[in-house]
């Protein structure tokens, strides 16, 4: 009786031995034979009381050690099928295929207007200068010969620093004319681009932030001739050979005689669109010959020195160049917009 017992372990014992399973579904029938809740070990650990007194702890460890062996051959065939499945994936891979491609970024709008505007005036001796955004009273309006009670230094208009008063973000590039004439004498040919703040409200039309490209050149004998023919080379390099310029009279308080600056509309070649509200022209940009006084309050002797400033909004050229219709769009950096213009780069 015993040794039928014996023998029934023993061809388990060979079977699992001989067990071969290859996919992942044999090797899972593998595991419901010997290692399931039905498994066909259970009933053998039944045999026991058929086996004689003196051989009861050898069958013990028999069919102890059966299932020990089901346990450790099953952890290696589960572990050799994951690992196929694995390299299985890995054949699939073409290694020579093209890499996922990098995406560019792109450059914003704002900063490509900027840069083609330096180019131009670069091109004809005109350094670029930095400065400050955050301003004090002095360099923004008093030196800039914009009196204590000028509407400009409203506080509608200007930011000031909640604790420091005579501080502010700067209201125009103007500023710069005053930091460069203050620290450098003539001859100074220079464009100062960079951010501006005023406290306006925000619409499709103007925003609390944007950008200028201030000029100014300081010399001797420095023309109002110099000045329109700086700003007709301008106007033709940016927005092509045909572009006429107008100046119509205006009013700055640190220009003397002043001038708005129009060009002929590039979009419908002056022949009425919606852009030029059907006029033909378009306002670009603010100048005139530097008032003697703001010469004097920056200690250059306006005796013997004359210069002539500009002042343009880059905004304003981004949506007529683009054409964009709010604003709005150059601050939200929503991708879908900035995106259309990576072929600018
Ligand atoms: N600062 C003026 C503005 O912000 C523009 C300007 C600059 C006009 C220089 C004349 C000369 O509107």
């Amino acid at each position: 009786m015993s040794a039928e017992v014996f023998e029934k372990v023993k061809q388990v014992e060979e079977e699992i031995n001989l067990a071969n399973p290859g996919d992942e579904a044999s090797v899972e029938a593998f595991r419901i034979r010997f290692l399931g809740s039905k498994n066909i070990l259970k009933p053998l650990f039944g045999e026991i009381r058929n086996v004689e007194p003196a051989r009861k702890k050898e069958f013990g460890q028999l069919v102890n050690s059966v299932k020990q062996l089901a346990e450790t051959k099953y952890q290696n065939l589960k572990e050799a099928s994951q690992n196929e499945a694995a390299s299985k994936k890995q054949e699939g891979m073409d290694l020579s295929a093209p890499g996922i491609p990098l995406r560019l970024g792109s450059r914003h709008p704002i900063s490509i207007t900027m840069d083609r505007i330096i180019g131009i005036f670069e091109k004809i001796g005109f350094g670029v200068a930095q400065e400050r955004e955050i301003e004090d009273d002095w360099h923004n309006f008093t030196a800039m010969n914009t009196p204590e009670d000028h509407p400009a230094r409203d506080m509608q208009d200007t930011f000031y620093l909640r604790d420091f008063s005579n501080y502010l973000l700067r209201t125009h590039t103007s500023s710069v004319q005053a930091r460069v004439m203050t620290t450098s004498q003539p001859p100074i040919r220079i464009i100062a681009p960079g951010r501006v703040y005023r406290n306006e409200t925000i619409s499709a039309r103007s925003h609390c932030q944007f950008h200028q490209v201030e000029g100014l050149y300081v010399d001797e004998k420095v023309s109002f001739a110099d000045l329109k023919q700086s700003l007709l080379y301008f106007a033709q390099e940016m927005y092509g050979p045909e572009t006429e310029i107008r100046m119509r009279p205006s009013f700055f308080p640190f220009t003397e005689p002043s001038a708005e600056v129009d060009v002929s509309c590039f979009i419908c070649d002056a022949k009425g669109c919606s852009v030029c509200k059907y006029t033909g022209w378009v306002e670009i940009m603010g100048c005139g010959m530097v008032d003697p006084a703001v010469l004097s309050n920056c200690n250059i002797d306006p005796e013997k020195y004359t210069g002539f400033a500009f002042g343009m909004g880059i905004e304003r050229q981004a949506m007529m160049l683009y054409k964009v219709e709010d604003i709005r769009l150059f601050f939200e950096n929503d991708i879908r917009f900035l995106k259309q213009f990576r072929s600018a780069l």
